[in-house]
């Protein structure tokens, strides 16, 4: 795939899609960049983190439907960068201000139009890098939904399904550091990362409820389902009242369990998140960064499923490219 031109800064590069179905379909391109519009401000982006949603949506026009996104388009949500250009009408931003957020269908990409009271775009912290920055809105904002949701209490034992993934490993952080002990499930190659996280780890699998009682005998008060119902319906079966178990991804959660989407976040959930950071009470892992002219291969990675936190792809001329361990 050849390298993206830099040389016209009236053109960009950026990650499309003009049919839905298959992965494979995203490609490259370079298109021409348009002036701006009344409200809008035009953002270099420096870096995109993917989600599964990302895929998803290219996979399923019915899902992309749902977030209101047709072909062509363009693919990823996660960004950080910093305003390039602002329109006269514009009096939120200025040029030169770092920012990070989401925008639907259009993150992989060296350059990003938003206008200035976009839902999601946020002034970045001084002492948060572009890397952590990039990759925060959906992870984050759905950790963050989930935690409050749980309303444990310190000292509360919790269930985490999928503890290593990009919303486990944040989440299990939260949990931590409101004093909750957290056993954290995945395959037995994440123990030490999930360990690396202040939990316990657990082997998911069909043994799950064996495995969760064979290291603790205390109650599980709490458990959040990262991945299908595995994770919520063995809480059920440990004795965990319905209604103190949320999944994030099951389409027909157990009878009382909590659906929770990124959207129930609080407004300010990720500026208490960027401030939990900066404490240094959570961290951002990136299991790899990948340049823009191997998106296909960051896709692949996170398609996979066992990234070890989050997939980022770096813009050219962006420092922090590192690959998957
Ligand atoms: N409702 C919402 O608003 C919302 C928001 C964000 C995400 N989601 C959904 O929530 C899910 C998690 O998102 P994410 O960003 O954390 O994804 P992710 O980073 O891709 O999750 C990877 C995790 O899934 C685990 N996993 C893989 N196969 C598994 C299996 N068979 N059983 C149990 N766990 C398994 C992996 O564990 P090991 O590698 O240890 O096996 C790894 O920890 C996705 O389906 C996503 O679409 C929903």
């Amino acid at each position: 795939m050849s390298s993206p031109l830099f040389t016209d800064v009236n053109v960009a590069s950026a990650v499309t899609h003009d049919r839905f179905g298959d992965v494979g379909t995203l490609r490259l391109c370079e298109r021409p960049e348009p002036p701006l519009a009344k409200g809008q401000v035009r953002i270099t982006v420096h870096v995109a983190g993917l989600n599964p949603v990302d895929w998803q949506i290219v996979e399923s026009e019915s899902l992309a439907a749902a977030f209101g996104i047709t072909v062509p388009s363009g693919f990823g949500n996660d960004f950080a960068g910093v305003i390039v250009e602002r329109h006269p009408t514009v009096t939120r931003w200025r040029v030169g201000d770092r920012v990070f957020g989401g925008a639907r269908g259009a993150a992989v990409a060296t350059s990003l139009i938003l206008n200035e009271h976009h839902g999601s775009l946020h002034r970045t912290p001084d002492r948060i890098d572009d890397l952590t920055a990039g990759v925060l809105d959906i992870a984050g904002r759905t950790a963050s939904a989930v935690a409050d949701a749980l309303e444990i209490h310190s000292g509360d034992t919790v269930l985490v399904g999928a503890a290593a993934g990009g919303v486990g490993s944040i989440l299990t952080q939260l949990l931590v550091h409101a004093g909750a002990t957290v056993i954290g499930t995945g395959s037995v190659s994440s123990f030490e990362f999930i360990r690396s996280l202040g939990a316990e780890s657990v082997e998911h699998g069909h043994d799950l409820e064996r495995h969760v009682r064979s290291i603790t005998s205390r109650p599980i008060v709490a458990a959040a389902d990262l991945y299908g119902t595995e994770t919520a319906l063995t809480a059920v079966s440990l004795g965990v009242k319905p209604d103190q178990i949320v999944t994030i991804e099951a389409e027909h959660p157990p009878t009382g369990v909590h659906a929770v989407n990124g959207s129930d976040a609080h407004p300010h959930a990720l500026e208490r998140l960027t401030d939990l950071i900066i404490a240094g009470h959570v961290r951002v892992p990136i299991a790899a960064a990948y340049q823009l002219d191997h998106f296909a291969e960051a896709v692949a990675f996170q398609r996979g499923r066992h990234a070890h936190g989050k997939v980022a792809i770096t813009m050219p001329g962006c420092e922090g490219s590192r690959s998957a361990s």
